[in-house]
């Protein structure tokens, strides 16, 4: 009776751990670190290429090979699992805790918690909204006005002689900074151009799917599009799906001018065909940077509170295969 009441305590434990380990992509899920250093990380999903070549780009960081242990947890593009995700963070009592946020809102009262643990918080990607900076250490990420600044920059230049000009507007995940930052720039480039119109504007989550549906609508219901002023690449690729059924031209040689942003391989190669005229870069490789930052930390280095990426702009009429080659994303 009491082997078999062992027996069972032992299977109980089993499952308890497996099942706490449910959404943990954990490279070693074990309580035992040896040494390690362990970040938790919260990463927003895997809507776009970009966000994949984003989780790969931690991944091959943070292993055990380089010293450290990732815990891994994918929000699925809901807050809420971010928050949970970071709690988690805190109760494991990880090193630091690393996270892109779905949005801006939202943060203060889990940061406080984090806080009071006395964990390192280390924001990348997007940016938050908050009162009080003491509640992350610092940021690394990419300036998404400055993405559509220069969007608009090129639109300017290429549309000069136009009276007027009809933009669709696909937008990425609502109130994240990435989406944020782009919409500003176009909102300024359309106040300061009289003829400019945004025809119709709607999200498509940054997925391709979502892109394809918007767009399938929008072919239905606006004889006239100039521009598609669209803030990803795969949302690029769903609204090109959704022209070449509707035979609607677009790119260098077409009637619908795209705009697209993130420049990944696949984007850029779609750059180089004509079929995207203007691609701005929106750089994923933040593994190294952010283990730069814990190296500093580790060091007990002074840090910039705000890291900005260097990113760069491809044009359809200069862009050329050394480019594609150079992206390894
Ligand atoms: O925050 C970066 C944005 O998020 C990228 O532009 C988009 O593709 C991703 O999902």
């Amino acid at each position: 009776m009491k082997k078999i009441l062992t027996i069972c305590l032992c299977l109980l434990a089993l499952t308890l751990t497996a099942c706490d380990r449910g959404n943990d992509n954990s490279d070693n899920p074990s309580g035992n670190n040896d040494g390690l250093l362990v970040i938790g990380f919260s990463q927003v999903g895997a809507e776009s290429d970009w966000r994949l070549a984003n989780t790969k780009s931690m991944r091959e960081t943070f292993n055990e090979e380089n010293g450290y242990k990732l815990i891994l947890k994918d929000a699925q593009q809901k807050l809420e699992n971010q928050i949970a995700a970071i709690r988690e963070f805190i109760a494991q009592e990880v090193d630091y805790i690393v996270f892109a946020p779905t949005t801006e809102e939202g943060w203060d009262d889990v940061l406080k918690e984090a806080k009071e643990s006395g964990i390192p918080v280390i924001i990348v990607d997007r940016m938050i909204k908050t009162s009080d900076d003491s509640l992350y250490t610092c940021w690394l990420g990419s300036d998404f006005r400055k993405e559509g600044d220069a969007a608009i920059a090129w639109m300017e230049t290429k549309f000069k002689d136009k009276a007027d000009l009809k933009i669709v507007h696909l937008q990425g995940s609502m109130g994240s900074s990435a989406q944020i930052g782009r919409t500003e720039g176009l909102q300024a480039g359309v106040d300061r151009n009289l003829g400019w119109e945004v025809v119709y504007r709607a999200s498509g989550d940054f997925t391709r799917v979502k892109g394809k549906e918007v767009m399938e609508y929008v072919l239905k219901q606006y004889d006239r599009i100039d521009v598609l002023y669209c803030e990803n690449d795969n949302m690029a690729f769903g609204a090109m799906d959704a022209m070449d059924v509707a035979k609607k031209t677009y790119g260098v040689n077409g009637d619908v001018t795209i705009i697209s942003f993130d420049a990944t391989h696949a984007g850029l190669e779609a750059t180089l065909k004509g079929k995207i005229n203007y691609n701005v870069e929106c750089n994923p490789l933040h593994g190294p940077r952010v283990e730069a930052i814990i190296q500093q930390l580790e060091n007990g280095e002074t840090l910039d509170k705000l890291v900005y990426v260097e990113e760069e702009t491809f044009d359809a009429e200069t862009i050329t295969q050394e480019d594609i080659d150079a992206r390894a994303y």
